[in-house]
Order: structure tokens, then sequence, then C-alpha cells
């Protein structure tokens, strides 16, 4: 069965954790492991497919692809016939034949599973409408860097949280075990079926989920406190509105005063300083946002690895 990487929980526990003890492995030795490469390799291209803009994401998918073995091909939005001309099924099925992996940034979250259901290779969600799981993982990986284990931490989110972070945040906090609070205004809160799902997995791991309207709830003796922009891509012509609608879920200096005083700090960037995060918040001793950027690079790789080598041994013990 091929594996496919397009939502937080399709990792589960232990499969987290592993892919973060394995991106730990790669940060201190970046060439330790060759999937795309050498001996016993398949194909050698990953595509990086851009429906949306990208600093991050483009260079450490790149990078990562290149430090791994294999050979980046970013195709950007217009590039192909993707969209315009052909179907994503159809895609999926021209391009699993030439490449080793598929990664794709998008829009809406049922391409992702049309291309995953198509293709014999691993599809990666680069960020949708709904999920941004690989930054999750650089996230927690960044938070077990600094606070030395995930379960049992408080990790409160604040902001726009209908959007791909608040949900990956939930999920992907809760498979490794935390109690996560997510705090926004009535409207932009978590869609009831993301809820279920973390409070399913939160069953599994000893975490919890708490979605609320009350920043200082959230905040309360918070260990690591997150945000993200309150205008994420696509929605720019509400960004008036949304800059006003966001404005009590702030990130600065008075919020952090209610979170614990060890409190570290996120934010996936790009960053609107003076938004949602205040310039001394996010340049402060809190922060840890450069190394959070950092090791996308190091768990993309070992999300890359561990999928490519998964997908073989399934494949391999099942006969197929
Ligand atoms: N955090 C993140 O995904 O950044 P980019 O949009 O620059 O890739
Ligand atoms: N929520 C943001 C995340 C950017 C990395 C967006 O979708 O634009």
């Amino acid at each position: 069965m091929t594996r496919h990487f397009l939502v937080d929980t399709d990792l589960s526990p232990q499969e987290q954790a592993e892919v973060l003890d394995l991106a730990a492995e790669l940060k201190a030795n970046p060439y330790g492991r060759a999937p795309f490469a050498g001996e016993g390799a398949g194909r050698k291209t990953v595509a990086v497919i851009f429906d949306k803009t990208s600093t991050r994401t483009r260079v450490s998918f790149a990078a990562g692809i290149a430090d791994l073995g294999g050979v980046p091909l970013i195709i950007g939005a217009g590039d192909s016939q993707l969209g315009h001309k052909e179907s994503i099924t159809d895609t999926a099925k021209v391009l699993d034949r030439m490449v080793a992996t598929i990664v794709w940034r998008t829009y809406a979250q049922a391409g992702l599973e049309e291309m995953a259901a198509a293709a014999r290779v691993p599809v990666i969600n680069a960020l949708s409408d709904d999920y941004h799981p690989c930054q999750l993982l650089a996230d927690l990986l960044t938070i077990r860097e600094h606070k030395g284990a995930l379960a049992g931490l408080t990790m409160t989110y604040l902001g726009d949280s209908a959007n791909n972070m608040a949900n990956s945040y939930l999920l992907a906090g809760v498979t490794a075990g935390m109690h996560v609070r997510i705090a926004g205004p009535e409207g932009f809160l978590p869609a009831a079926d993301v809820v279920a799902a973390a409070e399913a997995r939160a069953a599994e791991t000893g975490g919890s989920v708490l979605v609320t309207t009350d920043p200082g709830v959230a905040l309360a003796d918070a260990d690591v406190v997150a945000t993200d922009t309150w205008v994420s891509m696509g929605q720019e012509d509400q960004k008036a509105a949304r800059q006003d609608l966001f404005r009590a879920y702030a990130v600065d200096e008075a919020a952090m005063e209610r979170a614990a005083p060890y409190a570290v700090v996120l934010h996936c960037l790009p960053a609107y300083r003076g938004y949602e995060i205040s310039a001394g918040v996010i340049d402060g001793p809190q922060s840890l946002v450069w190394d959070e950027a950092e090791n996308r690079l190091h768990v993309q790789k070992a999300l890359m690895t561990w999928l490519v080598e998964q997908s073989a041994q399934d494949i391999s013990a099942s006969g197929a």
C-alpha cells in the first residue's frame, strides 16, 4: 500500500514519533539517508507542485530532495496542464510513472485526495486550505528540541482558528499527546469534524482539546504559544475586515504575560508584525521561529524517506 501524508492524522502517534526521531537523526547527519539514490533506489525525481506562492516549502523541499540524493522538479502554478487542460487523476497517472514522490501545495483538500487515490507513489500535502501537516512536523520537532518531550505539554494557538494551521495544530498536537487549546472569534473556530477527529486521537494519546473564544483561558500557563497570519493565501480581498476581527487574539507582550513564564513562541511564517504577533515577541527571547523554519528541511527529509521506505515495505509484504 502506498502511504500518503495529506493530513496530520495520516501518521499514527507511533509513526509521528518515528518521523520526528528520523528528522533529529538527519539534522545531525544530513547525508545519512539516500532514498532517491544508490543501489535499490527507485526513481530519483520528486515533483513539487505549487498552486500558491511559497518560500520555506519550496526551498526546504528542493534542498531536502537534493540532500537525499534526488532531483527536485518544481512546477509552478500554470506551468503544467494540471487544473487547466488535464484532470488531477490523469496527472497522477502520468507523474507516478516518472517520479518517486509527488508534493503538492494547493487549495482544496479534495484535490489532494484525488491525486493520492490515483497515484502509486506517495503524495505529500505541502499546504491546502484545510491543513499544513509538514509545518506541524517542524513545529513539533522544534518544541521537542527545546522542551525535551511533547506529551503532556499545553500548546495554545490564537487567531484565525478556522484555517489550515489551526486544524493542523489540533490534529498533530493531540497525536503527540499534547493538550491543544485553540482560541478565535465566533465563526472562525475549527469545524466540528476536525474537532471530533482531534478528540478521537486525543483519547488514544492522553492529549486533550479545548476550543474557546476566550484568549485568556487558552493562554493560562501555556507551554507553547502559536499563531499564524490572519489573512491566508486566497483571502487577500478580506484583509481589512480580518485585521479588525482578530485583534483581541494577537500574540503580543500582554498575551505572553498570561502564558507560562518559560513558554516558547511559534509562527510558521510569513509573519505580519503588529498584527497577529508583535515585533517584540517574534524577535524576542521566547521566539523559536527561525529554528522552526529550519526544521522544515529536516522533517520533510525524514517524511519523504519514511514514506518511500514504508510504501516499499508494504508493497513487498503484500506481494504486489
Ligand atoms: N510556512 C510556510 O509554509 O511558508 P511558505 O509559504 O513560505 O512555504
Ligand atoms: N495560513 C497561511 C499559512 C502560510 C504558510 C496560509 O494558508 O496562507
